[in-house]
Parts: structure tokens; sequence; C-alpha cells
């Protein structure tokens, strides 16, 4: 395999300074729904003439003000639009809504063998063949890929499937030869990024990274997400001499499609509708996007990736997505019922480093950096070397600048870190690195568990073992400590557990629908880099960005062995066969205090992979069953159907969105009894008869008619209902499981009810 032109480009003579307008224009997103018959042709023409009517008649302004037009799969463009233009074009007929290009953010291997999964090359799952693997078609919108990268080599491929229709788009560092029998396909989407935050040549000018205008990975994150869900067998990866050993992603014979539309500091909407529109033309089967919008989430129809994925699943494409790393309750995002949106857990594997005190107690902490100490040093806390203007507190922070050099020279520093997203770890280490610190102790009070790639000898600990030690610094005359290079423990403590970071449920935007959907491994995760960034070639990472894509390969294992499953069937699956069980047995805990986790933690739970081809009985819906979700939620005939491009109207009185027939079953606003409709369709062996089995949520009688299901062919649908009664009053939301039961088959679906007249609080 020659390698592809690997080359750096510094572009160091840029003249042309971006010219900002002098009237307050930005990007819109107009999303017109559905595609009629009509040519690309005819909708660039409609779109310059819509354009053309809110710039006063100046076709030659429309033009100019033009982005993206959208044609392949749905309809809409992009535009500069002031904020009068926008929304004179939401009045137009045929659109549904017209919003600006929001900014998107990235939710930032041994994690195969523990989901159940083994490690060699072929990789099956026992009794299924999965020889298919190879016409499976995975898009990944992300930042791009580092084709060079052995995860992603195509030694013993066999020839591109012949349904696909995509491209290798060809740029800065990026020849068509660096796509292969892996890596089929790799476009970029710079327009949206680049109008709002000025040309790319200025931020490379100023930036100290380099970014390359083609689909080649600068950051590193869309080649850990695709390696992770389809890399190549790898069999020497670690990180830094951690976690040696063979490693390669869930479905490595699956081929990756690249769409880059994610830049340095983020995805812009524009960029990402170009990208779902042109996946879903190019014949994908799957599409796994790591990012999502900021939590609280804006409407379906006024968010890229609620449109994109609604259309991708209309056309039998899975959209698997990341729930954020918010980690507070309600801040899920990717709400759609229509995606695979997933958390994340912890695998059985932590990288801990001791840290050694001069009385000789030992404590264990979270860490990443392989570097030495070479002899015990003084320990003090952050706090006594405070310096200039900064108070103790403040420098109990290791905030930039906070540290007095004199004081902090030659000793290990107890620093804090208090959880929120904005304070960053590493920078914490070069702090006191600059402050001429020798070692770092850090007290994190909320996520302990995320592995630092601290940038001199440093650990996490949390607030227990924090205290213990400050406790011994303040009564010790000359206190030291020593803090070795972290090891890869394997087993230490009970998992999956749920990362502190995990977003959270209730859904903010359709409370009925239970969000994230399940969990899958994001603490620690070892995959492919982009060189560019530290010039590494493997990785440690922790977020949902890295669960995401365990599920998306996952899926395509699912989609590999019945390619005609439609998305929710394969959703399905995977959701009413997961665990809520750890490796021990015990029930799923959340970190960072041990809480028992819940459904808003994990929704239907951890994938079973062994279980996933074999889920007897599915929940599917159907366009139609998106459309009645639609109406439920208040859309009315007009957008209805210039969403799903056809006559379909809303029927009266809509059932509620409680309805949809989802795996797992919400009821937020429970009145003295409500009962739901759910049907399932049978996938298993012709002849079986199923009995239900409920553990009510505490408070609830749960009624489910009929109690037995007996089905006599492949394919065969039966309605059930279930009643759900008030019995005593709780003032949260309360959890149980429904599952269908049959010899060896356990269909199950998490029950979450809250009661109507309990609290005020909408979350
Ligand atoms: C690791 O494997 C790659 C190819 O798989 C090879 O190019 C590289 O030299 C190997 N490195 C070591 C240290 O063995
Ligand atoms: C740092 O601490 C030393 C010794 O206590 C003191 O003399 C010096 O003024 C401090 N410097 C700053 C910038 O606070
Ligand atoms: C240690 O002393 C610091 C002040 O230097 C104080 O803030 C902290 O509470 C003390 N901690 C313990 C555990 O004694
Ligand atoms: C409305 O009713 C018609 C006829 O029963 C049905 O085909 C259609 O799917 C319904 N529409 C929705 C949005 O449920
Ligand atoms: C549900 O409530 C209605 C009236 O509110 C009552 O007639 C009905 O019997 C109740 N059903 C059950 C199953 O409790
Ligand atoms: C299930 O219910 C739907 C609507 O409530 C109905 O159209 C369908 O015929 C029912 N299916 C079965 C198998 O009874
Ligand atoms: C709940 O179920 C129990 C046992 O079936 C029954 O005795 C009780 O009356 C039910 N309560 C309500 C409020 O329906």
């Amino acid at each position: 395999m020659a390698p592809c032109s690997v080359v750096f480009v510094f572009l160091l003579s840029i003249t042309v300074a971006a010219i900002r307008p002098c009237y307050p224009s930005q990007v819109y997103v107009v999303y017109m729904g559905s595609k009629g018959s009509q040519t690309a042709d005819d909708i660039l023409k409609q779109n310059h003439q819509m354009l053309t009517a809110v710039h006063g008649g100046r076709l030659d302004e429309a033009k100019a003000s033009h982005l993206y037009t959208y044609s392949n799969a749905f309809r809409g463009f992009a535009a500069k639009l002031s904020k009068e233009q926008a929304s004179k074009m939401a009045e137009m007929p045929g659109v549904v809504s017209v919003f600006p290009n929001l900014k998107r953010n990235l939710h930032t291997t041994h994690s195969w063998d523990f989901i159940g999964l083994g490690t060699n090359e072929e990789m099956e799952i026992p009794g299924f063949s999965t020889k298919n693997q190879e016409n499976i078609i995975i898009g990944f919108i992300d930042t791009g890929i580092w084709p060079e990268s052995p995860s992603f080599n195509d030694v013993g491929m066999p020839p591109v499937p012949s349904k696909w229709k995509g491209q290798c788009q060809t740029g800065e560092s990026f020849t068509v030869s660096c796509c292969n029998k892996k890596v089929i396909g790799a476009r970029y989407y710079l327009s949206g990024y680049e109008t709002e935050e000025e040309s790319l040549e200025e931020s490379m000018k100023s930036g100290k990274t380099v970014k390359y205008k083609s689909p080649r990975d600068s950051s590193g994150h869309g080649s850990h997400t695709a390696s992770t869900a389809a890399g190549r067998y790898v069999n020497n990866m670690t990180y830094n001499g951690l976690g040696a050993g063979g490693a390669r992603g869930g479905a490595p014979m699956s081929r990756i499609a690249v769409y880059k539309a994610c830049w340095d500091s983020g995805c812009y909407d524009a960029d990402l509708l170009a990208a779902f529109d042109d996946a879903i033309r190019d014949g994908v089967d799957i599409i796994s996007v790591s990012l999502g919008p900021n939590s609280p989430q804006e409407d379906y129809f006024y968010d890229a990736i609620s449109i994109g994925s609604f259309h991708a699943t209309s056309h039998g494409i899975l959209v698997v997505s990341s729930a954020g790393n918010v980690g507070t309750r309600g801040s899920a995002t990717n709400l759609a019922p229509w995606m695979l949106t997933v958390g994340a857990s912890s695998t059985d594997r932590e990288f801990t480093s001791s840290i050694v005190l001069g009385n000789g107690k030992k404590f264990m902490g979270e860490s990443l950096s392989s570097l030495k100490m070479n002899k015990a040093s003084r320990i003090i806390s952050a706090s006594d070397v405070n310096g200039g203007y900064f108070t103790p507190y403040q420098s109990s922070f290791c905030l930039d600048s906070s540290l007095n050099r004199t004081k902090a020279r030659g000793k290990i520093l107890i620093c804090h870190h208090s959880g929120s997203a904005s304070e960053s770890r590493v920078e914490k280490s070069m702090v006191v690195k600059k402050a001429g610190g020798v070692g770092m102790i850090m007290i994190d009070e909320v996520e302990t568990d995320v592995a630092v790639p601290f940038v001199i000898p440093a650990a996490t600990v949390g607030k227990g073992v924090g205290s213990r030690i400050l406790s011994y610094v303040n009564h010790t005359r000359n206190p030291t400590a020593l803090i070795f290079p972290p090891k890869a423990v394997l087993g230490s403590r009970a998992a999956p557990r749920i990362a502190a970071f995990s977003s959270k449920g209730p859904n903010s935007l359709t409370t009925e629908i239970l969000k994230p959907d399940i969990v899958a491994p994001g603490l620690n995760i070892l995959a492919a880099w982009s060189p560019a960034d530290n010039n590494l070639k493997y990785n440690i990472l922790s977020g949902t960005s890295m669960s995401c894509p365990h599920a998306t390969g996952l899926v395509a294992l699912i989609k590999a062995v019945y390619p005609h499953w439609t998305p929710s069937a394969i959703k399905s699956a995977i959701m009413t066969t997961a665990s809520v069980l750890d490796k021990n047995g015990g029930g799923i805990t959340a970190d960072p205090k041990g809480r028992l986790a819940n459904p808003f933690d994990y929704g239907s739970g951890f994938p079973v992979p062994s279980r996933v081809l074999d889920p007897g009985l599915i929940y599917d819906a159907q366009a139609s069953d998106y459309k009645a979700f639609l109406c439920s939620i208040g859309y009315d005939d007009k957008s209805l159907q210039l969403i799903t491009g056809d006559s379909s109207k809303c029927n009266g009185s809509s059932p509620s969105p409680s309805n949809l027939n989802y795996p797992s079953i919400t009821v937020p606003n429970l009145k003295g009894n409500y009962t739901i409709t759910r049907t399932v369709t049978n996938v298993g062996i012709p002849s079986a008869t199923y009995q239900a089995q409920v553990s009510p949520p505490t408070g609830i009688n749960v009624t489910v008619v009929p109690q037995i299901l007996s089905f006599s062919s492949y394919g065969q649908k039966h309605n059930f209902t279930v009643t759900f009664t008030t019995t005593s009053p709780s003032k949260d939301y309360v959890f149980g499981s429904l599952s269908w039961k049959t010899d060896n088959i356990k269909v199950t679906s998490p029950l979450v009810v809250r009661l109507a007249s309990s609290g005020s609080s909408f979350l």
C-alpha cells in the first residue's frame, strides 16, 4: 500500500483579508422538506428565484448569497441573509423552517472485548455469519480521516460494493489514492464554517494547528470514531506504551465513507446538512454522528442533525448519535425518536497511577501521563502558593498565572477541578509545569475516571482521597509524595458504570420519548488518531463521541446479517436485548458517587452482542408512525406534507407521543390511569408464545392486555396495551420494566412514569 501524499502544509503567505460585510447578515438554512420529482437544476433555479425575491430582485446578489443547495435526499439551501430577509423567507410557500447556521460540538481497544466480542480479525457473533460485513458502508460525519493509519488498510478486502455512488474528493494532502477498499469515499464541507469563521486561511495563519482543506483529519477525532466502529485489526496499538495490544473496530470488514463537516472549532448546520444530503445519495447503510447541538436542543426541524437523520431514516439508513457530555439531568441531546442515541459507560479497564505519601500511605489515581518522577518531592496545596492578585481559593484551581513560581518550584501541587466543562484538566498541568512544579494531584469533584494526558507526572483523585491527602499535608512537617506512571488495570472495579459526564434524560423536547436509548463504552477509549495532532498515531479519549461508534459497529454487524431490517428494527433489537446489570451481576451504577443508575442514565441499558441477532420480537416504526408522532407533537398538515413529501394529514385528535411504537415506554404525565398501545413483530421462530412479565414502577399498577402473545408466522404482528394506574403519590419519575418472555428470549422495555400532580418543574 503506497501511502497517499502526507504533506504538512503551512500556509504562510496569505494576502487576501476576509471581507466583513457592513450589514449584519449571517448564514441561514432554509429547509423545505422532502424533495419531489424536480431535478437538481430546477431546485437550484427555484432557490435563486426565492433568494432574488428577498434581495429586491437582484439576481447577482441572490447568487452571491447562496452557499449550498440540498437536492439529493431532501430540499433546501443555505444562504447569507439578514434577519429581515430570513423572516421573509420563512413565510414563503414550501418553506418548513429557516434557522441560523449554528455551530455543533464534537462530543469528545480493548473496549470491544469488554462488550463481548473477541479480538480476532474476522470478528463474528458466534453462530451467525457476518461475511456480508464487507457490503456495509458506514458514513462518518466528523473531522475527516487519516487514511494512512494501519486501522484503515484494505489488505484482503474485496472490491468496493457496486451500490456505492460516492466519490473521493481531493484536496490539500489528499489525493484519490487516499481512498482504498476500506475508506471507499471521502468528501469535505467548508462553506458554512468558512463564512462564519472568516476564511480558513485566516485562522490557519493565526492558529497553531494545521487544518487540511480536504477530507484529511487534522484533529484526530474523525479517525478515532471511524476506527472504533470499523477499524481493521492492528496488532500493536498503544498510547505511550499504555493499553498495548491488538485492537480493532466493531465491524472491521465494513467500509468507511468520510464526510468531513467538522473543523477545529466545531461543525456548522449548513455543512452538516450538505453531508447528510450527499451521504444518503451516495448509498451509505449507516450514519454515525459523534456530535450534537448544545442542550437544550432546538425543535427537530430547526436542527440539521435531526433533519438529516429524519430523511436518512426515510431512506432506510439508521443514524447513530452521541447523547452529549454535560452529565446533568435533562441534558441529553440528539433527541429525535428516529435516531439511536448513545450515552457513555466505563469499560473494565482503568489507567491507574499510584501515589505514595511520605508516611508510606498509598492511594490510586487516574492518569495517562507516562512521565516518571525520580524521587519523592515536597507536596503542597496550590492554595498555599498563590501568586500576584490571586486569592488562595482561586489558586487552588491552578488557574493560569495564579501560582507563585518561587513557592511552587520543585513541588507537587494539589489542584482542584470543579468538573465544569470550561476548565481544562490538561491545562492545569501546564500551569503547574510553567510555575516550576514537578507533579500534580488533581482533586476532581465530579469526574475521577477520565484518564488525562497530563504534561507532568500527575493523577486525578476524588474528593475522599483528596481530603485524606490534604489532611496529611496539613498535619505533617515536611510532607512528600511520589507519583508513579499509570498502568492499565483490568477488572479493578465493577463495570460498566455510567460515566459522570454522560448526558442524561429526561428528553427535554419530547418527554414521552426516553433518551439516551442505550450506553456503550466511552471512557478512556484507545483508537486511531491523526499524527497532525501531537504526532500521535493512537490516542485515548473519553466522551459520548467514543460510545457512539461502538453502537455504530454493532449496528453494522446486525445490518450485515439482516440487510433488509429497517432502522427501527435494528434499534429495537439492540435496545430490547440490552442489560441493566454490570459484569458482577449487580445493577449498573453511575459515577461519581456510585448511586444505582436508572433509564435516564442508560436508556434500555448496555448492549449484549450475543443477543442482538435473535431479539425474538421487535418494535418496528414505519414512516406512518413518525407522521403520527409529528402530528402528536403539534405539526400541522402543511408542515407534515412538506416534510414527508406526500399528502399525509393529521387525523383530528392525535394520540399522545407516548404511543409511538418505541422500544421504551414513557408516560410523563400520569393522571389516574393511562393506556398506551404497542405493536410487536415476530422476527424469531415462526411459532412462539410470549408471556408478559412486569416489574412495576413504585406506586404504579401496570396492566398488560393481553398477557400472552402467540405467533404462528415470521413477520406476524400483535398489538397489546399497557395501562398505568396510580396507587400512591410519588414526587419524581419512577422506573420499572416490561418483558415479553419465551424460552430463551426476553424482550425488555424500560417503563418510565411520572405523576401529573407531582412538582411543577418540567424536568
Ligand atoms: C506496528 O504495526 C505497524 C503496521 O501494522 C508497523 O508499521 C509498525 O512498524 C509497528 N510498530 C511496532 C513498534 O512494532
Ligand atoms: C512569590 O513569593 C515570594 C516568596 O514568598 C515573594 O517574595 C514574591 O514577591 C512572590 N511573587 C509574586 C509575584 O507574588
Ligand atoms: C488543609 O489546609 C487548607 C488550608 O491550607 C484548608 O483549606 C483545608 O481545609 C485543610 N484540609 C484538611 C483536610 O485538613
Ligand atoms: C390518517 O388516516 C389515514 C387513513 O386512516 C392513514 O392512512 C394515515 O396514516 C393517518 N395519518 C396519520 C398522520 O396518522
Ligand atoms: C381508568 O379511569 C377511568 C375513569 O377515570 C375508569 O373508568 C377506568 O375504570 C380506569 N381503568 C382502570 C384500568 O383502572
Ligand atoms: C393494531 O392496531 C392498529 C391500530 O390501532 C390496527 O390498525 C391494526 O390492525 C392492529 N393490528 C393487529 C394485528 O391487531
Ligand atoms: C393495584 O393492583 C393491586 C393488585 O393487583 C390491586 O389490589 C389494587 O386494587 C390496584 N390498585 C389500583 C389503584 O388499581
